[in-house]
C-alpha cells in the first residue's frame, strides 16, 4: 500500500511560525518522524510532497498514483474549491489533517472545502496528527478492501 502525504503552504515553517499554536522548534521533525515510524510499523510505503502553489497542488492531487492521501492543505482548506475538485478527480480516499484544532480558532477556519469529501478529519493533535491520520486511513482502506472481497 502506498500513502501520499501532501502539505500545503507554510507547513515547512512549523516550529518557527506561531509556536503557541503550531508548536515550538522541533515540532516539525517530531511530526514527520512519527509519521514515517508509523508507516514503517504498518508496512506502508510513503511519499511526501510539500508545495505552496495551489495550481501545482491540484496537479499533484489529480494525477496521484497511490492508495490513500493524508493532506494538510494549510490555509487552502478554507478557500479552495480547486483542491476539493482535484481530490474528487483523483477518486483516492483522503484524510484532512490540521495540527491545530481549527474549530477552536477564528470563525473563518471552521469552514473547510474538503471535510465532507474526506474519509475523516484529524485536527488539533499537534505532532501526533499525521501519524494518527495515517493509522486511521490505512485501517479504513484495508477494511474496505476486505469488505469488497467479501
Ligand atoms: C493548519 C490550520 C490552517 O487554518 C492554517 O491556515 C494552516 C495550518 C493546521 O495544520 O493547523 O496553515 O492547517
Amino acid at each position: 500500500m502506498k500513502i501520499l502525504l501532501v502539505e500545503g503552504p507554510l507547513l515547512d515553517k512549523i516550529g518557527e511560525r506561531e509556536p503557541q499554536i503550531y508548536g515550538k522548534n522541533g515540532t516539525r521533525e517530531k511530526l514527520l518522524c512519527a509519521f514515517y515510524e508509523k508507516a514503517k510499523s504498518l508496512g506502508v510505503e510513503t511519499e511526501t510532497v510539500s508545495e505552496y502553489c495551489e495550481g501545482e497542488l491540484a496537479k499533484i492531487l489529480a494525477n496521484a498514483k497511490c492508495d490513500g492521501i493524508v493532506i494538510n492543505p494549510g490555509a487552502y482548506t478554507h478557500t479552495s474549491v480547486l483542491l476539493r475538485d482535484a481530490l474528487l478527480c483523483s477518486k483516492i480516499p483522503f484524510v484532512e489533517v490540521h495540527l491545530s484544532n481549527i474549530f477552536a480558532r477564528e470563525e473563518f477556519r471552521r469552514k473547510s472545502y474538503l471535510s465532507d469529501a474526506a474519509v475523516g478529519v484529524v485536527t488539533g493533535l499537534g505532532s501526533a496528527t499525521y501519524s494518527a491520520a495515517l493509522e486511521g486511513l490505512v485501517n479504513k482502506i484495508s477494511t474496505d478492501k476486505e469488505t469488497d472481497l467479501g
